[in-house]
């Protein structure tokens, strides 16, 4: 019997790396998705076979044999569900997945929850959306060594299209606020995937705020409306960051409620400036397309997606007024400059998405 488990790739409106400092965000998904299909087998090992649009992969080792240093997102999942006292006897799984890696739009997560929801049938678990998203970070934090919050399973598990999820991390309380027609979103892939040193930035980046809230001797950085000025300047920039990007979350749901596309678009605007010089996550490859979309006719505001050092774009256009044949003109000044091609995920004219999509 094959058993099978699908997520959504998000995209961030707003609210970057305040997830794990109890604070606020705005997913909503893309049409990209994760799809796996598992069997069970009584062979004591796993037999993973990974076709991305990226690239085929496939890899057989023994259940037990999980180790962090190969780095291995399937070994996370079965490392983890072993911790859970899940016990497979054995299984092949196939994931399907059409989210661009390193991409800034969470990939990662995709892929664990399909996997999860996929051993959530085949294994009968009476597991809510939190358990899972909660198994889904913990392999990430201790398996994988990415000290992530807890944004991306939830968004890749409850985000639907056309609707914006409002979600506080430090409840996981949410509610789903309607994108305006009126509204469309642009992703671009800048082609500079996550490496390495992103998983060190990120993890640095979360390590200063932990810093920051023990010099100022409270929990979390959700306990603070302004930084301490007697904070070191680098940490002062961090604070100031996430202190202000919470207020643009709460902001940016009544900018959607109000269908006020100039007022999100500034907020988006002010996120990537924070991100960029505050937060020091962005890259001039990225900075690039956020100038270069920012410049078209009816577009609003744009802004850096993701955890950073790299990835996507998400820019806020006018559903009627903005001219999709400018995308070309964006993408040909960004191979010109940086010699990388740059790739639009999700338009307007997006012919693969429902009718009810608001992406169109
Ligand atoms: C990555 C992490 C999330 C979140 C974002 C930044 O996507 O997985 O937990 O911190 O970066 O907002």
């Amino acid at each position: 019997m094959i058993f099978q488990g699908n997520a959504c790739g998000r995209v961030n409106l707003i609210g970057e790396h305040t997830d794990y400092n109890n604070g606020f965000v705005l997913p909503t998904s893309i049409p990209q998705e994760t799809k796996c299909s598992l069997r069970l087998e009584d062979t004591g090992q796993i037999v993973f076979n990974s076709l991305h649009l990226e690239g085929r992969f496939t890899r057989t080792y023994a259940l037990g044999s999980e180790d962090p240093q190969h780095q291995s997102s399937i070994e996370a999942i079965t490392w983890a569900l072993a911790q859970e006292g899940v016990s497979i006897p054995g299984a092949t799984i196939q994931v399907n997945s059409s989210v661009p890696l390193g991409s800034g739009l969470s990939s990662s997560a995709a892929f664990s929850i399909s996997v999860l929801r996929a051993c959530i049938q085949a294994f009968k678990l009476d597991w809510n959306v939190e358990k899972i998203a909660r198994i889904a970070q913990k392999l990430e934090n201790d398996f994988l060594g990415a000290h992530v919050g807890i944004l991306d399973p939830i968004a890749c598990s409850l985000c639907s299209y056309g609707k914006a999820l409002y979600l506080d991390t430090a409840t996981l309380k949410y509610e789903e606020v309607m994108i305006p027609h009126s509204m469309a979103l642009i992703v671009i892939h800048s082609g500079v995937t996550h490496a390495n040193n992103a998983l060190q930035g990120y993890n640095t980046r979360r390590q200063e705020c932990e810093d920051a809230c023990r010099k100022m001797h409270i929990d979390s950085l959700r306990a603070i409306d302004e930084p301490s000025s007697s904070l070191p300047s680098t940490l002062l920039k961090r604070v100031r960051h996430v202190v202000t990007e919470n207020r643009r979350v709460h902001n940016a749901k009544k900018a959607l409620e109000s269908n006020d596309a100039v007022w999100l678009g500034k907020l988006f605007h002010e996120s990537h400036t924070s991100l960029r010089d505050d937060y020091e996550v962005s890259v001039p490859e990225v900075d690039m397309l956020v100038a270069l979309m920012e410049d078209q006719d009816g577009c609003f505001g744009a802004r850096i997606t993701g955890g950073g050092f790299g990835g996507s774009i998400v820019a806020l256009v006018d559903q009627f007024q903005f001219d999709t044949a400018s995308l070309d003109h964006i993408l040909t000044c960004y191979t010109n400059k940086y010699d990388k091609k740059a790739r639009i995920l999700v338009s307007r004219n997006d012919q693969r998405l429902p009718e009810n999509a608001r992406f169109i």
